[in-house]
């Protein structure tokens, strides 16, 4: 038998010893969340991202907007009054990769669609301090002189059926061929702001009303 008193002289012994309770524990804790049903199934109204909303978020991925935004309301009276309804799981599950993050210079985005007209993201978005004169959001005008099909949505349909294929794991509704195959015509001509505004719109939106 192992005394403690052995386990704490020995440092090499104390580091395993240490390292198999962590990754243990963490196993038990990660890989339930795998099969259950709140984690894996999206929420009542929670939809796969169009193609527009899919190429505005690659335009977020792609600015990191995550190193200033956070997607992810914690369930605290300070969080709900401020934010909405705090984020469950089955909000995120076209989400590849999450944009939960943790930093917050600016808001939580997550419950941010329809809060403002798409007018007030526009100008917003081209300088951030002709709507709010105190903020230290940089302005992203240059988004309105690039047509997203020359760049996010250059490989729309590849991306599209990356997205189908986790959705499959999961046995949730995805994309059908027509709607992978319509997705350049749906973007058209529109610029990279456009189809980033269009995701900031639907974020979060299909619980808020349940705030
Ligand atoms: C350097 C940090 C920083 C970065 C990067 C940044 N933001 Fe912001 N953002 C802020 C701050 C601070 C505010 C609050 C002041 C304001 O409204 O401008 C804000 C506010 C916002 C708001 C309004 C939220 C609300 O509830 O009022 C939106 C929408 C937004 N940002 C979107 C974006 C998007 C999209 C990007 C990436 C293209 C981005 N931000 C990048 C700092 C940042």
């Amino acid at each position: 038998m192992l005394k403690h008193e052995q386990i704490e002289k020995n440092v090499g012994l104390l580091f395993v010893l240490t390292l198999f309770v962590v990754l243990w524990g963490g196993l038990l804790e990660i890989v339930p969340l795998f099969f259950q049903k709140s984690t894996t199934t999206p929420v009542e109204g929670v939809k796969p991202y169009t193609a527009v909303q899919l190429a505005g978020r690659e335009v977020y991925l792609r600015e990191g907007c995550y190193n200033c935004h956070s997607q992810m309301i914690r369930p605290f009276r300070a969080e709900t009054e401020r934010y909405g309804h705090y984020s469950v799981a089955g909000e995120f599950v076209y989400d590849h990769p999450f944009q939960w993050g943790s930093k917050r210079t600016g808001p939580d985005l997550h419950r941010v669609g329809g809060r403002y007209s798409d007018e007030w993201q526009r100008a917003h978005l081209m300088n951030p301090r002709d709507v709010v004169p105190e903020s230290n959001m940089p302005a992203y005008a240059f988004l309105a002189s690039t047509k997203a099909k020359t760049s996010v949505a250059a490989q729309i349909e590849d991306k599209m059926g990356v997205m189908r294929m986790y959705a499959n794991m999961r046995g949730i509704p995805t994309y059908s061929d027509e709607e992978i195959k319509a997705a350049k015509a749906d973007i058209g001509d529109m610029t990279e702001m456009d189809v980033l505004i269009a995701y900031l719109q639907g974020m979060g939106t299909a619980l808020s009303a349940m705030k």
